[in-house]
């Protein structure tokens, strides 16, 4: 298995590489023969040479790697973010990974956060004029069609009902953005027929938001367009512990080719100290192993980012005295003791902990 990474910018370049060692180790432990090429896309090949997504990438991608693991992209040097929407969205929509699943992992369980990654606000459609260098006229159009939503939907049901969920959530703001509202709400009710098994529900995302932060036991999946999702997932994120925890994918179910990124950006405010929290990076590689059918190296990875966590070796945004390298040394020397003692076929579940 071959895998593309993207360091990015600013603490990207950081947390990925610190987390590299782990799926080394877990490769070699599991037998997996992962390889993978470093890319260097982002602000310095960008200034540099005017390249943000390389002219073949979106050929190449798909022919020569299961995934892409991505750290993140923002650079104060580029404010309008260019190099980001050309690499980031073009990934993503060049690619169709219309499926962006956010998992929140909280203490009364996991809410199976699902973004539609392709349309919506993020369609790229609209203009502005002006003059001598001032907007005085501005549309960003938030456009869906029918196909992409029903597709997005009829997967994130599909992947709820295996998972064993019972409960969905449409978000959506039908009260005042009543076009793509309606398309949400009728290809949502029309889908869920399809699916006995779940139950649905539908609420206003300002509402939803604020019930989310009040008491968050009350959602098991819920189903997003593009623009909420992205909210949705930063304030999830706080709920978690931090944007340091909150992990993503995002996904082609018909190619089944990934994008594996941290919820979080490059945090210019911390980049350079050495103490950006690769946690969340960590679980991307974890989401990537489960992707590619490796279960047990993936439960194994988590169950080891959990458990030292919740020890000093966490990096300071957690109360740790940790440091992005050093909180991973832990989790591969974790790693390390769990394969010593039990062997890869044991190794994931640690004795206190879920498998
Ligand atoms: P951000 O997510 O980079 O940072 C928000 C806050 O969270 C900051 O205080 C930061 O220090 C903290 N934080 C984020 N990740 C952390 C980690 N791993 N460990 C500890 N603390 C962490 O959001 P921002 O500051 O609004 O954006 C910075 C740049 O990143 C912008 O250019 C933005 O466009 C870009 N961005 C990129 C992505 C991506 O590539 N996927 C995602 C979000 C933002
Ligand atoms: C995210 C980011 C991106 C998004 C930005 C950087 C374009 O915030 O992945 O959450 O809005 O999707
Ligand atoms: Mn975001």
């Amino acid at each position: 298995m071959r895998i593309a990474i993207v360091p990015g910018d600013g603490i990207g370049k950081e947390v990925v590489p610190a987390a590299l060692p782990a799926l080394r180790l877990l490769s070699d432990a599991f037998g997996l023969d992962i390889t993978y090429d470093v890319l260097d896309w982002g602000a310095d090949r960008w200034l540099a040479d005017g390249t943000g997504l390389p002219d073949d990438a979106l050929d190449r991608l798909p022919k020569e790697y299961a995934g892409v693991l991505l750290g993140a992209l923002g650079d104060p040097r580029i404010p309008d973010m260019a190099h980001g929407r050309e690499i980031l969205l073009g990934l993503r929509t060049g690619l169709d990974l219309y499926v962006n699943h956010r998992p929140l992992h909280l203490e009364h369980g996991t809410i199976d956060l699902y973004r539609e990654n392709t349309q919506g606000l993020y369609s790229q459609i609209g203009g502005s004029v002006g003059s001598r260098g001032r907007v005085s006229v501005a549309m960003d159009e938030c456009v869906y069609t029918r196909d992409t939503v029903e597709r997005f939907v009829r997967h994130c049901l599909d992947r709820l009902r295996a998972a064993g969920r019972r409960k969905v959530t449409l978000v959506h703001k039908a009260n005042a953005v009543p076009h793509t509202g309606r398309l949400w709400q009728e290809v949502f009710r029309a889908e869920l027929d399809r699916f006995p098994e779940l139950t649905g529900a539908e609420e206003y995302v300002d509402a939803f938001c604020y019930h989310l932060v009040r008491d968050a036991s009350g959602y098991e999946g819920v189903l997003a367009s593009n623009l909420f999702g992205d909210i949705i997932s930063d304030i999830g994120a706080a709920l978690m512990g931090g944007l340091g925890l909150a992990c993503s994918a995002s996904v082609c179910p018909e190619t089944g080719f990934a994008l594996f990124e941290p919820v979080h950006g490059s945090a210019p405010d911390i980049a350079g100290r050495g103490i950006a929290n690769p946690y969340a990076t960590a679980m991307c590689l974890a989401m990537l192993l489960d992707h590619t059918g490796h279960a047990d190296a993936a439960a194994l990875l988590r169950n080891c980012v959990r458990h030292a966590a919740r020890t000093g070796a966490a990096t300071p945004d957690l109360g740790g005295t940790g440091t992005t390298v050093s909180f991973m040394s832990e989790v591969t020397a974790l790693m390390e003791k769990r394969l010593t003692i039990e062997g890869p076929r044991q190794a994931r579940r640690l004795p206190h902990e879920e498998s």
